[in-house]
């Protein structure tokens, strides 16, 4: 969702999924990644499902298999910084204050844009103890 020099992308590239259409004229429908910042906490990013194909749960899709890879590396918590509250809520997640979130999560918001003025909503999900 955020601009990232591709040295950043690539640095992070195995955490990312992708939703594919696999039909012979198929292509990307959606991306999403999962990056573990501690030993019991995650974060979603770059969350996104083409815009012709918004609203048929793709999004869903990709939300909850990250969910079950946090669960399967048996981290309690993940959250997300984003404009989609609603979307999140659906899944359970609940707003939180950005400064409740652990410091180290912000040493890649250094490289954003928004920095100085970050106007995102921090939202959290707790998958408990497995
Ligand atoms: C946000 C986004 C990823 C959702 O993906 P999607 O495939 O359209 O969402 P889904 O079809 O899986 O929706 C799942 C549920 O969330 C709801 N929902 C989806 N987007 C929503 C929104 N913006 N506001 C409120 N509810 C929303 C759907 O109605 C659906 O509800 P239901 O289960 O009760 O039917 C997609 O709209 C998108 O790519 N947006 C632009 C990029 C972006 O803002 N990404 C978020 C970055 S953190």
């Amino acid at each position: 969702m955020l601009p990232r020099p591709y040295a950043q992308v690539m640095d992070k590239i195995r955490d990312f999924v992708v939703a594919v259409d696999d039909t012979p004229q198929g292509g990307l429908k959606g991306i999403v990644a999962l990056h573990v910042v501690g030993e019991d906490l995650a974060e979603i990013r770059s969350l996104a499902v083409d815009e012709g194909l918004q609203g048929k749960g793709i999004g869903k899709k990709l939300l909850e298999f990250c969910l079950n890879d946090a669960r399967e590396l048996r981290l309690n918590r993940v959250f997300a910084l984003t404009y989609q509250t609603e979307f999140f809520d659906k899944l359970g997640f609940h707003k939180v204050e950005k400064l409740s979130l652990p410091q180290k999560i912000w040493g890649d918001c250094v490289h954003c844009a928004k920095f100085s003025d970050c106007d995102e909503i921090a939202v959290l999900l707790n998958l408990g103890k497995p």
